[in-house]
């Protein structure tokens, strides 16, 4: 008997590009997982309609409909847990979430944030970037803990700055680079081969040291 596809839920804000390079890896046989439902805290979120082109499940919760942050999370809470999603995967989810919430879903909880973290947390990653004159940027995916884009690191792709960048063009190459590393990240966890234990990420077994470096090779000044 084959074992079931890892099940994911993707929480997104916005564009939804992440969620569409998920998708196409799935589709192409590179990842083995099933996207069971997609959430948004944004009703006209993009991404929604990426989502259901795919005839994915989804849904809108938007937090400002919530009195408080606890409010808005028991709610999605209880979205989440109608799907039964093995693995929470945030693509673009721009809401901050409280301590009990990735409680609940620690080690089953990534994020995919566009900087070589720890270097540039937050927002405006690109701008801060070239305004701190880096030659390399990039993406991490990380376990996410209460530390905002603090937790255990996994992976991450870098690239190049030129030196003609702008934050958009400089974003445009980091995305690339995120649409690789995402899906990659994914398929470990699928396999089995990646955990959270304590604070230390385990890849085969293996306590990383360091989070797994993936060049891209994407150079262009796209
Ligand atoms: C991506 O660049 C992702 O890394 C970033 O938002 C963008 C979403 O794009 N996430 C964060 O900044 C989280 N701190 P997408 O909606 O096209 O996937």
């Amino acid at each position: 008997m084959s074992t079931p596809l890892l099940r994911l839920a993707v929480l997104i804000s916005g564009r939804g590009s992440n969620l569409q390079a998920i998708l196409d890896a799935i589709a192409a046989g590179r990842l083995a997982a099933q996207v069971v439902q997609v959430i948004s805290n944004r009703p006209g979120a993009a991404g929604l309609d990426l989502a259901a082109a795919s005839g994915l499940p989804t849904a809108v919760l938007d937090h400002r409909q919530y009195p408080d942050r606890a409010a808005f999370e028991q709610a999605l809470i209880a979205q989440i847990d109608t799907a039964q999603p093995d693995l929470l995967v945030l693509a673009g989810f721009m809401r901050v979430l409280t301590a009990d919430f990735v409680q609940r879903w620690r080690g089953r909880l990534i994020n995919i944030h566009p900087s070589l973290l720890p270097a540039f947390a937050g927002l405006d990653t690109h701008a801060r970037a070239l305004a701190a004159g880096a030659t390399e940027h990039g993406a991490s995916v990380h376990f996410v803990t209460a530390a905002v884009d603090g937790g255990p690191l996994i992976a991450q792709a870098r690239v190049p700055v030129m030196a003609d960048d702008t934050p958009d063009s400089l974003a445009r190459r980091v995305l690339c680079a995120e649409h690789r590393l995402y899906p990659q990240v994914i398929g470990w966890y699928a396999a089995g081969r990646l955990a959270l234990d304590g604070e230390a990420v385990l890849l085969d077994g293996l306590p990383r040291k360091l989070p797994v470096q993936l060049n891209c090779e994407m150079t262009d000044h796209a």
